[in-house]
């Protein structure tokens, strides 16, 4: 298949919209968040930060040459570049990240329909019982998987619609909805009385909170939260044109994810300090059974001002989650379209499939499959872990070693530089980030984490 056959983006908006709607997703608003409540607040935040720039870009980056000058899915890709030789199992191993990522994702994914639809029935109502609501929702039998499905079916009309006219065309709908809706709530947010507390947990580091636990967390968070180690955006590097510059795009995703992650957090953090008695430390539930609680706390005089925030927040979190669940949905429909040369509709129904069955097995680890364990996990945390603490950072140590000790530098520099027209600041130091800081930064965590 010729390279105008696959398709490009058309735009170098598009470029970066499309690839920072992979980054952006459930990782900035729902697992952050989370994250940042459970690891004592702007300690965590910087050390995310240097992860982000120093591990995770120069991941990206090298994504970024191995997808655009294989120009195919991130199997050939290795196939490719490397004929013969055993870095093909890095493309395997995104290709079942992806997969696996879908699978999970698309639950918490289905369960914000089920909370954007009782928003908008104004059926959040003050004094219901948030948490048993969330328990009996995410244990029953079928509702769940129908919302799944629903999400699920969404992400493939998308995809099969192609590149330019699906997920190009939508990145640039939804990314900007987004970003409008994110800081609308943030200005409501910083209103409320006692904001001020939550902005002190934000900004204000307690290095004492600071566990090894937490700064490992933070990096599977990077990694999470920028799609980077599976070749999500080796396959959408594919679809670059030459012009498309590689550094500055990687930098702008880079920017885009962080700014969305922790503009995030000023939405959650206020508002839950806001409310006296609620604890930042609330886990996965904390944006399905706290925040209900504070926004109709918070806003108990003018409910319909609760009812508004609640509608923009689930909007939001949705919006999110699909602009990367395509992007997780066309590692591996790149893959079977060009290893089985079947039309893409064909080839988006095979991956739909496939994370329909598995996704299915995880969200009924919340409720009948509770009991079903391997490794002692449920279905759900286990494709959680092996996807952040093991195929992403196992990835990303791949993809970088690939790009600067195997690839030709020659290669490598002309990607980067454009053929050499292109003046890429800090060329040098990125190239070292990528031959020796980011394997051995992401080795040493990795394998602290696997000995653990
Ligand atoms: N990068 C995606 C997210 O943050 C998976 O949700």
């Amino acid at each position: 298949m010729s390279t105008t056959d696959r398709g490009t983006f058309a735009s170098k908006l598009g470029v970066i919209l499309a690839s920072a709607g992979s980054a952006v997703g459930l990782g900035n608003i729902w697992r952050f968040p989370t994250e940042v409540g459970r690891n004592g607040g702007a300690a965590f935040i910087l050390v995310y930060l240097c992860f982000v720039f120093f591990l995770a870009m120069p991941v990206m980056v090298s994504e970024f040459v191995i997808g655009r000058s294989s120009r195919t899915n991130t199997v050939d890709a290795y196939r490719t570049l490397a004929p013969g030789k055993p870095w093909i199992v890095a493309g395997f191993m995104g290709i079942l990240g992806g997969i696996l990522v879908l699978s999970f994702y698309s639950v918490v994914a289905g369960w914000t329909i089920f909370y954007t639809q009782e928003s908008l029935t104004n059926r959040l109502w003050a004094g219901r019982d948030f948490s048993a609501l969330f328990q009996n929702f995410v244990s029953n039998p079928w509702k769940p998987v129908l919302y799944q499905f629903i999400f699920l079916g969404i992400t493939h009309y998308i995809v099969s619609r192609g590149i330019e006219s699906g997920i190009e065309r939508f990145s640039k709908l939804m990314m900007p909805l987004l970003l409008v809706l994110l800081v609308v709530l943030m200005g409501f947010s910083l209103t409320m009385p006692g904001a001020g507390a939550g902005l002190n947990f934000l900004l204000k580091p307690d290095f004492s909170k600071l566990t090894t636990d937490a700064v490992l967390s933070a990096m599977g968070q990077a990694f999470f939260s920028l799609s980077v180690g599976i070749g999500c955006l080796a396959t959408y590097a594919s679809y670059f044109d030459k012009q498309t510059r590689l550094v500055s795009s990687a930098f702008s995703v880079c920017c885009i994810d962080s700014v969305v992650a922790i503009l995030s957090g000023f939405v959650i953090f206020p508002a839950v300090f806001s409310v006296s008695g609620v604890s930042p430390d609330a886990g996965p539930g904390l944006v399905f059974i706290t925040l209900p609680h504070v926004f109709n706390t918070a806003f108990a005089s003018v409910p319909v001002l609760g009812y508004i925030f609640s509608l923009m927040f689930y909007v939001l979190l949705l919006l999110a989650a699909l602009t990367s669940s395509i992007s997780m949905h066309e590692i591996a429909t790149a893959f079977v379209i060009e290893k089985w040369h079947l039309a893409r509709l064909r080839a988006a129904w095979v991956v739909t499939m496939v994370c329909l069955v598995l996704g299915m097995a995880c969200c009924l680890s919340f409720g009948p499959w509770a009991e079903v364990k391997v490794w002692g996990r449920g279905f759900f945390d286990l494709f959680d872990f092996l996807v952040a603490k093991f195929l992403m950072p196992l990835g990303g140590i791949l993809i970088t070693m690939f790009v600067e000790w195997y690839l030709n530098r020659k290669l490598v520099v002309a990607q980067l530089t454009n053929d050499g027209t292109l003046h890429v600041r800090g060329l040098n130091i990125l190239l070292f980030l990528i031959r020796w800081v980011a394997p051995i930064g992401v080795g040493v965590v990795f394998f602290n984490e696997l000995a653990s």
